[in-house]
């Protein structure tokens, strides 16, 4: 149960949903209808109906999702299978055989994805031959949810969607098209889909046989009601209609009657037996009337005096004429009363008004009953008595008078009521076990919905899994590629570690400066002895540009050299005075050599420099 703020918020979403979209939802069962909209809500991570509404004004494509969950499209062909077997043996034939060659109309209404618009075809077909099934049928399917129509104008279905029909059949009504199988073109013609809403559009008419399975349970029962009472409209005189399961129809026996209750099928009540069943319960019973004729009989007195029924009669002059034993006892009348003019007396409006209802009698000339009066008569309990006012004839059939009865009903009345309650309790009992079954029904559809969708969910998870699968093993295959080249990488690493630290040898064991530069003149190498002759270590020079370093070497007058050596290639030397580290003046003398590249390309130059210190120059 929601609370009470909650259900308020839901009604407002109907509201909205059905001002926003045109769909109104209002008389659907709301324990399904939340359950269905709780689902989408879920999906969409909205906590509660308002913020679910908010969602639904900023994402309008939720509409749909919402409308496809709410119209739970579960069907099949041949659904629950017997009641078609009782459809073809029994029901067609008595139909067709109704008809003659005259046209036959058929509705499905609530017809999802088209699966029962053509089960019926099918069956009409089978019974009919399908030359005069072209001719003669025409079926009306309708659904108020478009994207269902669609599907079910395509007539196409996948093999497990016909798992429901005999293989002859699928043979004969079906072809394959790729991997669909589509419904006979030719019989196709007949079955006319169409958007239709039960509740608000009028109904489809002159129907022979109308189809409304597994859909009036949705709804409330004031709309069921109004439903049926349409549908009563829409079949002809003798008309079939053709419910789900779960739907009876008990409680609406006026409008139809029971064909196979087992099956759920029943037959439009005709106009007149409604006439006749009113006409029926409105008659008074019949009922003959003895009136003594001759009062002074004897007989007929002691007859009169000793009935059970207590019973008065006043003559034509108004006056109290007869009254038995049993009617003074109940009215306190006394022998002295008779004679009296009869409005005198107050059993003339007490308990009902009778005076008024003689003048009735006689002139009607007929008998006018007054039921289920209270009376408590002196000394007892209350009763419940039936007064019958008759008029009295003479041979000539001119009126002599009134005779009055008094029955006591108390026990009959009393087991009427009874009857009434325990039909009223019965028929509530009926309504709760009707509307549980129903419930059952449609949880049970929206299970069916749910597992298809899981279904659905289960096989794309399954095609995923096998592209998964598939990515897995080419990435194992790429894994081993890359651990060959990483093999590949480790080894050659292990040479070239080898080469820099044989090359780091061979420059360390040259007696003389070495400086590898790269064509722009970074520095790429500096060996142990420029190291020492320059007082710059190999970590601080790598990677600089040459001529920006900050030694006693002029080392702008190398750029030309380098660039020449460069540029043709051949070895240069030359000799620059400098000062070394320890600021002694040297004499340096340089030779670049070219460095190839695997191309031939210039790679850089070698410069190998050995100092010589000269003696300062004699001061004069
Ligand atoms: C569970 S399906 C029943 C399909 C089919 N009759 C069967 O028994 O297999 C219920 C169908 O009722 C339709 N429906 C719901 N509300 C409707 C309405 N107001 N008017 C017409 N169809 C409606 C839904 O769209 C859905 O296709």
């Amino acid at each position: 149960m929601n609370p009470p703020d909650q259900d308020l918020e839901f009604e407002k979403l109907l509201a909205f949903l059905k001002h926003a979209r045109g769909f109104d939802f209002t008389a659907y069962k709301r324990a399904t209808l939340q359950r269905r909209v709780q689902k989408r809500m879920a999906l969409v991570g909205a906590p509660d109906y308002e913020s679910y509404t908010a969602y639904l004004d900023v994402h309008p494509e939720e509409f749909q999702h919402l409308f496809n969950t709410i119209l739970i499209n579960v069907t099949a062909f041949f659904r629950d299978e017997e009641p078609w077997e009782f459809m073809r043996t029994d029901l067609i034939p008595k139909l067709l055989t109704m008809k003659g060659s005259d046209p036959v109309r058929v509705w499905v209404a609530g017809c999802a994805s088209g699966e029962e618009a053509y089960t019926i075809a099918i069956v009409l077909a089978e019974v009919l031959g399908r030359d005069a099934f072209r001719e003669q049928v025409k079926i009306y399917a309708t659904d108020l949810d478009s994207e269902a129509l669609t599907q079910s104008r395509q007539a196409t279905y996948t093999r497990k969607d016909l798992e429901g029909i005999p293989a002859a059949l699928v043979e004969s009504y079906f072809t394959e098209v790729g991997e669909r199988l589509e419904f006979d073109r030719e019989l196709r013609r007949s079955v006319i889909f169409g958007r239709h809403d039960l509740i608000q559009d009028a109904p489809i008419s002159r129907v022979d046989l109308l189809l409304c399975r597994n859909t009036l349970m949705y709804f409330n029962s004031d709309i069921q009601e109004r439903i049926l009472s349409r549908f009563h409209f829409a079949l002809n005189e003798g008309g079939f209609l053709f419910l789900g399961k779960a739907e009876t129809l008990l409680s609406h026996m006026s409008l139809f009657h029971p064909i196979d209750l087992k099956h759920r099928v029943f037959s439009k009540a005709r106009a007149s037996r409604l006439r006749d069943r009113s006409f029926f319960l409105n008659s008074p019973a019949l009922e003959t009337l003895t009136v003594s004729t001759n009062a002074s009989s004897r007989l007929h007195e002691a007859v009169f005096e000793a009935s059970t029924l207590a019973q008065i009669v006043v003559d034509i002059a108004n006056r109290l004429t007869l009254a038995n034993d049993r009617a003074r006892a109940l009215f306190g009348l006394s022998v002295a009363d008779i004679g009296r003019p009869f409005q005198d007396l107050e059993i003339s409006y007490r308990p009902v008004e009778l005076r008024s209802s003689i003048d009735q009698a006689l002139a009607q000339r007929r008998s006018i009953t007054h039921k289920d009066i209270g009376l408590t008569p002196p000394g007892s309990e209350p009763i419940k008595i039936e007064v019958r006012v008759a008029p009295l004839f003479g041979e000539l059939g001119d009126p002599v008078g009134t005779s009055i009865s008094f029955e006591d009903v108390t026990t009959f009345s009393r087991l009427r009521d009874d009857l009434l309650n325990f039909n009223q309790e019965l028929e509530t009992a009926y309504e709760e076990v009707q509307s549980t079954n129903e419930e059952l029904q449609t949880t049970n559809e929206e299970l069916q919905s749910t597992v298809e969708e899981l279904e659905t969910t289960n096989e794309e998870l399954q095609s995923t899994n096998e592209e998964l699968e598939t990515t897995n093993e080419e990435l194992q295959s790429t894994n081993e590629e890359l651990e060959t080249i990483n093999g590949e990488l480790q080894r050659r690493t292990d040479e070239l570690i080898q080469a820099n630290f044989l090359l780091e040898s061979i420059l360390s064991s040259v007696p003389n400066g070495v400086v590898v530069v790269d064509p722009e003149l970074v520095v790429l190498s500096w060996n142990i002895h420029a190291e020492d002759m320059w007082g710059l270590r190999s970590d601080e020079v790598v990677g600089m540009h040459l001529l920006n370093l900050d030694i006693g070497l002029p080392l702008d007058q190398l750029r030309a050299p380098i660039k020449a050596c460069l540029a043709d290639g051949t070895v240069r030397t030359v000799t620059l005075s400098a000062t070394n580290r320890r600021g002694k003046p040297v004499s340096c003398e340089i030779h670049f050599s070219p460095l190839r590249g695997p191309s031939d390309a210039r790679a850089g130059v070698m410069i190998l420099m050995e100092a010589t210190v000269t003696a300062p120059v004699a001061q004069p």
